[in-house]
């Protein structure tokens, strides 16, 4: 199975991504860090060099070739991955989506302690942050939202996810 786990940044992709993994017994892989090993550099100094176009491209390429090399595994996506391209409809055809779905006032307290990593976001204040968030997850609801499963959930656990797949 390949499972395809989805979010705005600060939705704990990651961390439930990879206890998910765990449980399942299948490979966990993050496609921001399989980006950065191949690319050997960070996502912010991508995004330096040749700007979110050029990452997004990145991006695509990383997201086909996993999927070409692997059949089982969990991945957890960048934030803006199911927005660019054909990405959410491939996601969709070869495996299962599911949507870590958080309101964003949620997504402000855990980001805006979580700036610098993320090359998006890194040099907004606070208020720059709250409207950032409200307005791309506005913007980025319909693409998630065509995921497979949504988990409705801030207090969300591996075990939920697990119930649900
Ligand atoms: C992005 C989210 C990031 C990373 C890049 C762009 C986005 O991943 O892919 O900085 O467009 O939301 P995380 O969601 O893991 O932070």
């Amino acid at each position: 199975m390949r499972l395809f786990i989805l979010g705005f940044m600060g939705s704990g992709k990651s961390k439930l991504g990879k206890k998910v993994a765990h449980h399942l017994e299948l490979p966990f892989f993050d496609l921001d860090q399989l980006i950065e090993e191949k690319e050997g550099k960070t996502i912010t100094r991508i995004f330096e060099e040749i700007g979110e176009d050029g990452f997004r491209l990145i991006e695509q390429t990383a997201l086909e070739s996993l999927i070409n090399q692997h059949s089982d595994f969990v991945l957890s996506t960048g934030g803006g991955t199911p927005c660019f391209f054909n990405n959410m409809d491939l996601m969709n055809e070869v495996g299962k989506t599911i949507y870590l779905k958080l309101h964003a006032n949620i997504l402000f307290g855990r980001l805006k302690s979580a700036q610098v990593k993320r090359p998006l976001i890194a040099n907004l204040t606070e208020e720059e942050l709250k409207l950032f968030i409200e307005q791309k997850l506005l913007e980025r609801e319909s693409y998630y939202s065509k995921a497979q499963l949504i988990a409705d959930a801030p207090n969300l656990t591996a075990n939920k996810i697990l119930s649900l797949i």
